[in-house]
């Protein structure tokens, strides 16, 4: 179903691109532009632009880019429909009706509904008869009657059809249940049958107050002892966080993390609401920069065995990749949060904000890490631990916080101050260098792998490729000026045939009195809109004038011409003869 112009523009006109980015990442103006650190990659310099007098967006470092509903639809995750949904209640405009009915969309709805009747159901099941062992458990580790409200736990019952018998009832089909993951094909083929049976079910909840997936533990030993909803269309377990729709509020701008469901509901027990977990794996920089938008600090507390503390180090890397401060703490014993808090009972609250008070940040705990590998004792083991140290203080950007380590560091090894501050200085020059290096030829790569993608005849006609893309940019910025072009060019003249596209697009929309840009989220692939934007906007701020104009017309011709030359075997002198003709008739 396509939306009416007068409906997107009103969109769009009534949700400012820069009112919604402000909502995500800090902005700064600088000129005409505003900009700020991209949030859809890890980047240290601002490379994302907002373009305000045309309501797009573009990053140079990772050659995304679009307008506001482009923007929506990949920090949220949404479809074009959702985002259209999405910033039509924001801005309180009505939706028209039946363009709605999307087949992907509409999908994502029942899967949505599927979950949170799930998600009723397994709670009904733990306070049922058949759920008294669950139940017991869960009390068992000290949960409360309203914690498990409040997460909405539950239980799936011991048979393979309880769940799917009472969704089907409820009107929901085979294949809906089978995209929400809660149940799966048997092998025939024929029927479905439960996903989760016999085990506490703990719901994800995104920052909507979706249900969008499940985890499910088993109360034995049986293997394995998590089972988690696999990905769906509503749910990515590497771009979520348990509990974060939890999280989200706290004022201080700070969240703990943790490894597993059940240390952050002990946590949030113990009023820790700023908690949240991964989901079963490995943290990714998606979900940093998602945090981000919550925290300016993150306070990470994995298990304290060798597994978490390995994945503290890696943890530590993409936290501070994105911009987090970070700080660690290990609960004493061997213990993770969950039990640390139930060993000290009554006292668990206090005895963990004890352990907060005290954290360190990430370079402490580094330097604590590096500090016990090696014999202090002996001079090559404080040559070692230096040469190290030195290492993990160039990673501190701030000049202060490098000298008060420095001051620390010179204490502990009985060495010079001023000789560790120089390897410092060295080894600060080398790791500027090799981050330059990685942007520039990330910038590099991004450029011409998108190239290469979306127009791929670029890199073969360079020259004719720039002709028609300021041809296109001054065009879109002065469409009163599309007739003359129109009467000056064909799409014909066009050398490649992706920029020929764009023309033939802009010039119709033009002409049918549509303002160019409106439609292009609906129109274009993500990584064309990209393409489109940098268009526009590379070229938006060149005092367009008509010699300008003409000037790129003749070059289109220009290199359309020897195009047609390029490829014969020989030139005779009457087809010298000719293209010099060509050449002066195109200059009239
Ligand atoms: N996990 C998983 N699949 C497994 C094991 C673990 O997805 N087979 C994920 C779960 O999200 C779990 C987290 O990894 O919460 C941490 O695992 P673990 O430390 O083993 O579990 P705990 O959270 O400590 O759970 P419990 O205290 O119930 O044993
Ligand atoms: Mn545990």
């Amino acid at each position: 179903m396509r939306l009416s112009d007068d409906f997107i523009s009103e969109i769009k006109y009534q949700n400012d691109l820069s009112d919604i980015a402000s909502n995500y990442i800090q902005l700064k103006r600088r000129g005409r532009n505003l900009v700020g650190l991209c949030p859809f990659h890890n980047e240290k310099t601002p490379s994302f632009n907002i373009y305000s007098e045309n309501g797009s967006f573009y990053c140079f470092g990772c050659g995304t880019g679009g307008d506001v509903i482009t923007f929506v639809m990949k920090i949220e995750h949404l479809d074009y429909m959702e985002a259209i949904k999405f910033l039509a209640q924001r801005a309180g405009i009505p939706l028209p009706e039946d363009d709605f009915d999307d087949s992907t969309s509409r999908m994502r709805t029942r899967i949505y509904e599927a979950n949170r009747e799930a998600a009723r159901y397994y709670y009904a099941n733990l306070y049922s008869v058949q759920g008294k062992n669950a139940l017991k458990y869960l009390h068992d580790r000290a949960l409360t009657d309203k914690t498990i409200r409040h997460f909405g736990l539950g239980y799936s019952l011991p048979s393979r059809f309880e769940l799917v018998d009472y969704l089907k009832e409820k009107g929901f089909t085979n294949s809906e249940l089978i995209a929400a993951n809660l149940a799966v094909p048997t092998r025939s083929g024929n029927s479905v049958v439960d996903r989760f049976f016999d085990r506490v079910m703990f719901p994800i909840i995104d920052l909507r107050g979706n249900v969008i997936a499940f985890g499910g533990r088993v109360m034995s030993d049986i293997k394995p002892k998590y089972l988690n909803t696999s990905d769906t269309m509503v749910f990515s377990k590497s771009s979520n966080l348990f509990s974060l729709n939890n999280a989200k509020n706290n004022k201080d701008r700070s969240l703990i993390l943790c490894e597993g469901y059940m240390d952050v509901i002990a946590l949030n027990q113990a009023g820790f609401t700023q908690a949240v977990a991964t989901l079963g794996t490995a943290l990714t920089d998606e979900q940093a920069l998602l945090m981000k938008r919550y925290c300016d600090e993150v306070i990470i507390c994995y298990d304290a065995d060798e597994a978490g503390q390995k994945a503290t180090a890696r943890a530590i890397e993409i936290l501070r990749r994105a911009g987090i401060v970070v700080r660690v703490i290990v609960v004493p014993d061997g213990k993770d949060p969950d039990e640390f808090i139930r060993k000290n009972g009554d006292k668990g609250t206090a005895a963990f904000k004890n352990i907060l008070n005290n954290s360190g940040n990430d370079i402490d705990y580094r330097l604590f890490k590096l500090s016990s590998k090696y014999d202090l004792k002996t001079t090559s083991g404080k040559l070692s631990y230096l040469s190290d140290a030195v290492k993990v203080l160039a990673t501190v950007d701030n000049a202060m916080e490098r000298d008060i380590y420095c001051s620390k560091l010179s204490d502990q090894v009985d060495v010079e101050k001023n000789s560790i501050k120089e390897q410092i200085e060295k080894e600060l020059k080398k790791r500027y260098k090799s981050y330059k290096k990685t942007e520039f030829s990330n910038i590099q790569k991004s450029l011409s792998a998108r190239e290469d993608r979306v127009n791929t005849q670029h890199s073969s006609y360079i020259r004719a490729a720039a002709a028609e893309e300021n041809l296109i940019a001054f065009l879109v910025n002065n469409p009163d000026k599309c007739e003359f072009i129109a009467n000056r060019i064909l799409p014909a003249d066009f050398v490649t045939d992706f920029n020929r596209k764009l023309f033939i697009y802009f010039t119709e929309r033009i002409n049918e009195g549509k303002e160019p840009m409106t439609a292009i989220s609906a129109d274009f692939s993500s990584e064309e809109i990209s393409q489109v934007v940098r268009i526009i906007t590379s070229y938006s701020t060149i005092t367009a004038t008509t010699e300008a104009l003409e000037e790129y017309i003749n070059k289109i011709k220009e290199e359309a011409l020897k195009c047609s030359y390029k490829d014969k075997e020989s030139v005779s002198n009457d087809d010298v003869d000719d293209f010099l003709k060509k050449m002066r008739e195109n200059r009239r």
